[in-house]
């Protein structure tokens, strides 16, 4: 068992996983480790993983246990992860939880709260840049329309991010995710946190639980 402190930040899709994990990494100097930013890496470098993984997200499905157990536990090894690691998207299963709990102890794991009528306008008017900064045509439109202030590239929507997509994942996230918040609630180190409003107000309020 490896000694270190262990967050999950769980949630629907579009619920502000990744924006938040970004601000906690800050904040804490853990790793932040995202299986979603993990595997469209893959899929963008075109590597054996990545080939087997597309079709189930570019379907809003999940990818294999095994291959996402696989990358979760290379990603835990690295220094970056020694002082402590923000699980964002992952374990998404009971099967990933349990390979989670076999190989770390997990401190915290915070509820990402957004009613799903949120979600659609939040997912659909997501952009990317290939560098994985983040961005919303209505909540946080880059400076210059279609361009990422930071690093200048062109910014895309992901495959996954139509409304069709969006109902998909949000019913695998009822079906399979849920029951994995139900496990760590019985071991009472979940805490629910309210998702809507502006991101820096839900970023104080879960500095407010840790
Ligand atoms: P992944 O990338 O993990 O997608 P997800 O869980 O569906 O989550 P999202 O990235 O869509 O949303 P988020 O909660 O991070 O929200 P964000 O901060 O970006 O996974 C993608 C796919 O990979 C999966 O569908 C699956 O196929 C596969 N996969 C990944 N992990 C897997 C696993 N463990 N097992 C199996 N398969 C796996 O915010 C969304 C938008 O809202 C942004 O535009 C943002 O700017 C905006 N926003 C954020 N916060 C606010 C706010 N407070 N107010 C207004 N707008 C906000």
């Amino acid at each position: 068992m490896v000694e270190r402190t262990g967050l999950i930040l769980i949630g629907a899709p579009g619920s502000g996983k990744g924006t938040q994990a970004k601000k906690l990494k800050d904040q804490l100097g853990f790793a932040h480790i995202s299986t979603g930013d993990l595997l469209r890496a893959a899929v963008a470098a075109g590597s054996k993983l990545g080939l087997d993984a597309k079709g189930y997200m570019d379907a809003g499905g999940l990818v294999p246990d095994a291959l996402v157990i696989d990358l979760l536990r290379e990603a835990l090894t690295e220094p970056a992860a020694a002082k402590g690691f923000i699980l964002d998207g992952f374990p998404r299963t009971i099967p990933q939880a349990e390979a989670l709990d076999a190989a770390v102890r997990i401190d915290r794991v915070i509820d990402l709260q957004v009613p799903f009528d949120l979600i659609e306008e939040r997912i659909t008017g997501r952009r990317m840049s290939p560098s994985g900064h983040v961005y919303h045509v209505k909540y946080s439109p880059p400076k210059i329309e279609g361009t990422c202030d930071v690093t200048g590239e062109k910014l895309y929507q992901r495959s996954d991010d139509t409304p069709e997509k969006v109902r998909a994942r949000l019913e695998k996230f009822d079906a399979e995710t849920r029951p994995v918040i139900a496990r760590y609630q019985s071991r009472r180190i979940v805490v629910a946190v309210d998702g809507v409003g502006d991101p820096e107000a839900v970023f104080t309020r879960i500095m407010a639980v840790l």
